[in-house]
């Protein structure tokens, strides 16, 4: 699909993250106006390196979204706003719900409050989670499955969702919702596994250790960065996405000791170790989950584009040479 938002106003809210920077990446390519805001929060995973090849054509606000003075000034004559600051860990949803609920619910308000005030013609897309379904009760996982989070982050994440249809129907912003599986590429956090496994995995892989997989049989399909952030600018040029909810997702469907034992193969060595799951974990996991993506590929023409196995590849020739940046 050829997108071009050239010239347009772009911010994009969480743009030091693994996803914003590969979408920033691609606007600076096609002469966007692109303002990044990111509070780069210790604990999430915005990384100056991750803007470090744009830094010199972007716009870069350290501020944090859910303080009200943050978003104050940002939006006005936005265009399209790329809305991905987010708090993305699940455990961490339950040790600290109020800060999971601040980022990704309260925040939200704020930022389409702005939105409405000052720029209520603006695209807005915001990244969800298919967390939001909680355990599937059939696969593959479409929009017309039940939600039913089972963690706080998922209570907030489609409460996120929410506000965003809500000005959509009420005040005509143009807002649409991308429920992301997971996603994984170069730019993701690797030094826990707060965000993802995959990234914890690929750091001790490298080290030389041995990385725990927790069960191994869960089924997952796997996005790679550079195709959702396609995602995002499909949805950010057509109007057929203004008020709708989409799943992101995958056809290779594959359980978790399958990852591993790929990982560990392109790697040319290395090994993990099946582990129980940690009892917190274990009492927010979903079990198997893959995602059902035939509403974005109709209305929109997206699809996945990057096999499993060339993504990690990619993601671990990346680490290996800016592992100190990450770890
Ligand atoms: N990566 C995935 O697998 C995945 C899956 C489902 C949903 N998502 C969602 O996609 C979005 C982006 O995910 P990502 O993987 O790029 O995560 P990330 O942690 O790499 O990026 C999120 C960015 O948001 C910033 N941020 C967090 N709170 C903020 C605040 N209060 N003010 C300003 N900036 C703030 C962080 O500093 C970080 O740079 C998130 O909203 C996440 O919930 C991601």
């Amino acid at each position: 699909m050829h997108v071009n938002l050239a010239d347009k106003r772009v911010l994009i809210t969480g743009g030091a993250g693994l996803i914003g920077s590969a979408i920033a990446m691609r606007l600076v390519g096609m002469k966007a106006d692109v303002t990044v805001v990111d509070a780069l929060l210790p604990q999430h995973g915005g990384n100056r390196r991750n803007l470090q090849d744009v830094a010199d054509h972007i716009k870069m606000i350290v501020a944090d979204l859910r303080d009200p003075a943050g978003v104050d000034g940002l939006v006005d004559g936005v265009d399209v706003v790329f809305n991905l600051a987010g708090q993305s860990s699940h455990l961490d949803s339950m040790t600290d719900p109020l800060a999971d609920l601040d980022i990704n619910s309260r925040a939200q308000v704020g930022i389409l409050e702005a939105l409405r005030r000052a720029s209520p013609l603006a695209k807005v897309i915001f990244a969800s989670t298919r967390q939001v379904y909680g355990r599937p009760r059939y696969l593959p996982v479409d929009e017309a499955h039940p939600v039913h989070p089972v963690d706080v982050n998922g209570i907030n994440k489609l409460s996120g969702e929410w506000f965003h249809r809500l000005y959509h129907e009420v005040y005509g912003l143009q807002t649409s919702v991308l429920r992301l599986t997971n996603t994984y590429g170069p730019g993701m956090r690797i030094v826990d596994a707060r965000q993802t496994f995959l990234g914890v995995w690929i750091l001790h892989l490298l080290r030389g250790e041995p990385f725990e997989i927790w069960g191994g049989a869960q089924l997952r399909d796997f996005n790679y960065v550079e195709d959702v952030a396609d995602a995002f600018l499909a949805a950010a040029v057509s109007d057929k996405a203004d008020g709708r909810v989409f799943n992101l997702g995958s056809r290779e469907v594959v359980s978790l000791r399958q990852v591993g034992e790929m990982l560990v193969d392109l790697n040319g060595g290395g090994r993990f170790e099946i582990r129980d799951f940690p009892e917190e974990r274990r009492r927010i996991d979903i079990g198997d989950c893959h995602c059902d993506f035939a509403a974005i590929e109709t209305t929109l023409g997206w699809q996945p584009r990057m096999s499993l196995r060339n993504g990690l590849q990619r993601t671990l020739e990346y680490y290996r040479h800016n592992m100190g940046h990450y770890a």
